[in-house]
C-alpha cells in the first residue's frame, strides 16, 4: 500500500492568518490549499437568498439537501461553487460572513460540511484550513498548526485588509461576536487538537510566523 500523501490542518479564529499560511504552504510544497469557511459561506449565502433563517436548523438542514457545494483550488484561493455557479466574488460581505456563523453552530449542518470535507481530502496532499480540521474533519492528520493571536491584533490585521469597508471598532464587535459564537458552540467548538502546534502571532510579524511555520513543515517532508 503506498503511504497517503500529507495532510495539514490549520485550525484558528478569524484573523490569525490562516489563509495567508494555507497559501504560502500550498504553493511551497505542492499542496492543494481548502478552505473550508469559504463552503460555510457559501451555505450561508443560499439560505440568505432562500429567506431561511440562519438560526432554524430543520429548514437549513432541508436547503442542505439539495444544495453542492465545490471548492477549486486556484494559486489565487479557493474558487466556490454553489450549485455549480462561481460564488466566489460574494462570499466576504458582511451579511454573509454574520450568517455563515450562524449556520455553522447547527450539528446537521457541520455534519454534511464534515463529510463533504474528508471526501475532499481523503487522498492527501491537501492543507485545509478551518477550525474543526485537526479536532473533528482530520483527526489523524500529519501535521496540525493552531494559529492565534489577540482579539486587537486580528481586528487590526482585517482593519488593514479592508480599511475602506468599515471603521475599526466595527470590525473588532463583529470579530468579537464570531469568535464567541465559535468557541462556544456545542457542536465542534473552536479549540486547539490535543496535538496541535500552537502559535500565538500577537507578537510576530507575518514573515516570522510563515517562516516558523514552514521550517516545521520541512522538517516533516
Ligand atoms: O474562515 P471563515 O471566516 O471564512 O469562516 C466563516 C465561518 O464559518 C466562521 O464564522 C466559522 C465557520 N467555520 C466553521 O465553523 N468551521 C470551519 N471548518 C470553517 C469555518
Amino acid at each position: 500500500m503506498t503511504a497517503r500523501k500529507l495532510i495539514i490542518a490549520i485550525d484558528g479564529p478569524a484573523g490569525a492568518g490562516k489563509s495567508t499560511v494555507a497559501r504560502h504552504l500550498a504553493t511551497r510544497f505542492g499542496l492543494l490549499n481548502l478552505e473550508t469557511g469559504a463552503m460555510y459561506r457559501a451555505f450561508a449565502r443560499k439560505a440568505i437568498e432562500q429567506g431561511v433563517n440562519p438560526d432554524d436548523a430543520e429548514a437549513l438542514t432541508a436547503l442542505a439537501s439539495s444544495t453542492a457545494i465545490e471548492l477549486e483550488p486556484t494559486s489565487a484561493g479557493n474558487r466556490v461553487l454553489l450549485d455549480g455557479q462561481d460564488v466566489t466574488a460574494t462570499l466576504r460581505d458582511k451579511e454573509v460572513t454574520q450568517a455563515a456563523s450562524r449556520v455553522s453552530v447547527h450539528p446537521p449542518i457541520r455534519n454534511w460540511m464534515v463529510s463533504l470535507q474528508r471526501a475532499m481530502g481523503q487522498h492527501g496532499g491537501v492543507v485545509m484550513e478551518g477550525r474543526d480540521i485537526g479536532t473533528v474533519v482530520f483527526p489523524d492528520a500529519d501535521l496540525k498548526f493552531f494559529l492565534d493571536a489577540s482579539p486587537e491584533a486580528r481586528s487590526h490585521r482585517r482593519y488593514l485588509e479592508t480599511p475602506q469597508a468599515a471603521t475599526h471598532a466595527a470590525l473588532h464587535e463583529e470579530l468579537r461576536k464570531r469568535d464567541e459564537r465559535d468557541r462556544n458552540r456545542a457542536e465542534s467548538p473552536l479549540r486547539p487538537a490535543p496535538d496541535a502546534i500552537v502559535i500565538d502571532s500577537t507578537e510576530m510579524t507575518l514573515d516570522e510566523m510563515l517562516r516558523a511555520i514552514e521550517e516545521t513543515v520541512a522538517a516533516r517532508v
